[in-house]
């Protein structure tokens, strides 16, 4: 079976050393061995034995009938959405680990992979090296599932995980993790929440067999949690968490990506660092936990493998994904109901007469007090915001 790979960086290169590592157990599994045929980058690798295999022009691999297998492992949506669809309408089966691409563009590669009779997999575009993908699709199919939510971001757990135990500054923290590189140069769509909301839209599509648009999914990052949040948290005996969440509700669900205060009660509670931890709960199933390394280079390039052999699996079979490319409306956000928890300077009285009955933490940080609200919807507490000055920051409880 003669393969390409298309992006040869931290990934790309991951799957290569994986295919040659792993090349004896791998051929056993796929029935055949794998043989790297071309790496595609734009870049030369000279002195790099993977060299003599680069190609500039993704045509060189269309257009090759030995090539059977495609590894997409550029990210972003452009132009990997061009080169997929290429690859996949000329009778190539694909696999990435493009979270951004399966998230915009998943039910039309699946469509189109399906036209062709080839497929498109994509497990390590959610939780790298953790099986989720395939769980949800193929094991939990006898259970309705009503909960999935979890960390599902690396970079911002080892931010999180560092301010909390070095009470360091967010500012400090984003600089020391560059230089670790497990932030990129520019952060944005980690820190932000964009890459969580990217990858539980992508759960939620699947869940529900219908398309999810990142875009309609409230977000929140890490940005503005502060050392003084921190100690709160760690008061409170909880830790700030960049939780993803989507919750079944009537016909619909709830999704959302914003830091959490997580308490010991939850498994969650012990994910640090880069590590990522998905928790789905179906109605007959009960609670499973998905735990492992969310990124880097040979755990995400191992799912990318697992989804060669799987299609060298299936070479003459479309493996359908239920995953209808019709837009799937969420549930209003103002309707979910949370516990609060809120740092001010305001007095008890005003407090009370805005939230009822609530539980104070003082002598916390010096000047303000926090609170935790009883559970209300998002849209009641955004109302009671708008006439309660002095609100320094609020984080919703994890239930
Ligand atoms: N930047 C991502 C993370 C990479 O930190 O989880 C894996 O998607």
């Amino acid at each position: 079976m003669k393969a390409a790979i298309m992006g040869y960086g931290t990934i790309g290169s991951g799957v290569a050393k994986v295919l040659s590592d792993n090349a004896a157990i791998i051929s056993r599994r796929a029935g055949e061995p794998i043989e790297l045929k071309y790496v595609l980058d734009l870049r030369d690798f000279s002195g790099d034995p993977i060299q003599p295999l680069i190609v500039h022009d993704y045509k060189k691999i269309v257009y090759d009938p030995e090539i059977k297998l495609v590894v997409e492992t550029m990210g972003g949506v452009e132009p990997a959405y061009t080169f997929v669809k290429a690859m996949l309408t000329h009778g190539k089966h694909v696999a990435t680990s493009n979270k951004a691409l399966v998230a915009a563009k998943g039910a039309e590669l699946i469509q189109i992979a399906a036209d062709n009779h080839v497929n498109f997999m994509f497990e390590a575009s959610v939780g790298g090296g953790i099986p989720i993908i395939r769980p949800i699709l193929k094991c939990t199919t006898g259970d309705v599932l009503e909960k999935v939510y979890g960390i599902v971001n690396g970079t911002t757990n080892y931010m999180l995980t560092r301010m909390a135990v070095d009470g360091a500054a967010y500012d400090d923290v984003l600089k020391e993790a560059q230089e670790k590189g497990y932030a990129e140069k520019d952060p944005t769509a980690d820190v932000e929440g964009f890459d969580a909301s990217r990858k539980i839209a992508i759960l939620t599509s699947l869940v529900a067999g219908r398309q999810v648009d990142f875009e309609d999914i409230p977000t929140e990052g890490i940005s503005k949690i502060t050392p003084e949040d921190m100690k709160y948290a760690a008061a409170a005996g909880k830790k700030i968490k960049l939780i993803a969440t989507m919750d079944a509700c009537d016909d619909s669900y709830f999704v959302r990506v914003a830091p959490f205060l997580v308490g010991p009660e939850s498994p969650l509670f012990s994910v640090d660092d880069v590590m990522n931890a998905i928790m789905i709960h179906g109605n007959m199933l009960g609670d499973a936990m998905f735990y492992g390394s969310g990124a880097g280079s040979l755990p995400t390039a191992s799912a990318v493998v697992g989804d060669l052999v799987e299609e060298c699996r299936h070479v003459m079979r479309h493996v359908d994904f239920d995953w209808d490319p019709v837009k799937l409306p969420l549930k209003n956000p103002a309707e979910q109901e949370y516990r609060y928890f809120v740092r001010t300077k305001a007095a008890k009285s005003t407090i009370e007469e805005a939230f009822g009955e609530v539980e104070y933490m003082e002598d916390v940080v010096s000047g303000e007090l926090g609170f935790t609200t009883g559970l209300i919807s998002e849209g009641v507490f955004e109302e009671k915001k708008k006439d309660f000055e002095n609100i320094i920051s609020v984080i919703r409880v994890l239930e």
